[in-house]
């Protein structure tokens, strides 16, 4: 058995996981940043990165006592590499994860595996379900920084098809969420209120780009909304006004034009590629819309367990497993990534 140490702190989390065989997560610890950035509405990368250098050893300490050691140096001792999500994210949120995986894996003298943060999304439906996902599959990777679609041919051979061209579909929730008042994060929020509200009382636009395209835009839906709740032209409304069903209903109408340009841009992709299956991953694959309209799909879908599908430790480590088996390390002077490579 292969026992792999991963850490996450691309963004908002700080994560660590134990994984043994890609498959299994022996233990996780995940600090959340939510209540830092909450009164911002969004995440403030230099809050990000102080909260991280705060987190990150209590976390990796954490992580290693729940995953039944005796004590931390047991613990060290048991793994066989040290995993991170290198790619891509916020730069100083990514340079604590990449420090802290550095500095254990030189200092335990075990190798080091940088792993890209999106592909690891995908990666996500593998933990603890014991799937056996058909290749190729399409792949959609939705979440607050990104929004795109993957031809997988495996876990390591992935290419990417489509993506957004403006906001990511997990953005666009967020910024609703603030048009409505809601808080900070808002796919749950906004996602819980379209259970109560009527999904046909605003006509929002679905933007499907081109006749072919797999790309997507968020940007004029969410534009639509705002107009909705505040009014244009000297017609200014009042947020404050709205009727509780009111906002549940301007909710739900959002969250069905969101659920329809996704579900129609994957139709378009399977079309396009004979792909057997869709593995999603990414925050907003926690939602129930999204979720009730792809099992209607006549090919399997399959989604992460709720507690992958936003940002986590376990499935860099997962990952990881893969590069682990094929000897493909990474060396000492691995960089932060701004960006993803696929
Ligand atoms: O994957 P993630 O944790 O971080 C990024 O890599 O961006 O995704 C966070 C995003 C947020 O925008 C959040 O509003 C959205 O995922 N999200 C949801 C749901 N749960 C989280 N969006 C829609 N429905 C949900 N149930
Ligand atoms: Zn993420």
């Amino acid at each position: 058995m292969a026992l792999i140490l991963g850490i996450e702190s691309t963004c908002d989390e700080t994560a660590c996981a134990l994984v043994e065989d890609g498959l299994r997560v022996r233990s996780e610890v995940i600090s959340s940043q939510v209540d830092l950035h909450q009164r911002y509405g969004g995440v403030v990368p230099e809050i990000a990165s102080r909260a991280h250098i705060e987190k990150i050893i209590p976390v990796i300490e954490q992580t290693l006592l729940q995953g039944g050691y005796a004590n931390v140096r047991a613990g060290l001792a048991a793994i066989d590499a040290v995993a991170v999500a290198h790619r891509p994210g916020l730069i100083g949120s990514l340079l604590i994860g990449v420090t802290a995986a550095k500095t254990l894996a030189w200092a335990l003298g075990k190798p080091l595996i940088g792993v890209d943060h999106v592909q690891a999304h995908l990666y996500s439906v593998m933990l603890d379900q014991q799937v056996t996902p058909r290749l190729p599959a399409i792949g959609l990777v939705a979440s607050g920084g990104h929004t795109a679609l993957y031809h997988i041919n495996s876990f390591t051979e992935i290419t990417r098809i489509g993506g957004t061209i403006d906001d990511a579909v997990g953005e666009a929730y967020d910024k609703v969420s603030a048009i409505l008042r809601l808080g900070y994060p808002g796919g749950p929020v906004i996602d819980r209120l379209s259970a109560t509200g009527n999904p046909a009382a605003d006509q929002f636009p679905r933007t499907l780009l081109g006749r072919e395209s797999l790309d997507f835009s968020f940007s004029g839906l969410k534009t639509a909304v705002l107009y909705r709740v505040r009014g244009f032209q000297g017609r200014a409304l009042d947020p404050d006004r709205l009727s509780p069903s009111e906002v549940a209903d301007i909710a739900a109408s959002f969250q069905a034009a969101c659920v329809d340009t996704i579900s129609k841009k994957l139709q378009r992709a399977l079309q396009q590629t004979h792909a057997k299956s869709i593995i999603i991953g990414g925050g907003v694959s926690a939602n129930r819309g999204l979720r009730d309209r792809l099992a209607k799909f006549n090919v399997p879908v399959y989604f992460p367990l709720m507690r992958y599908c936003t940002d986590n430790a376990g499935m860099s480590a997962g990952l990881a497993h893969l590069y682990y088996e094929q000897q493909q390390f990474s060396d000492l002077g691995m960089d932060a990534i701004t960006f993803s490579q696929m």
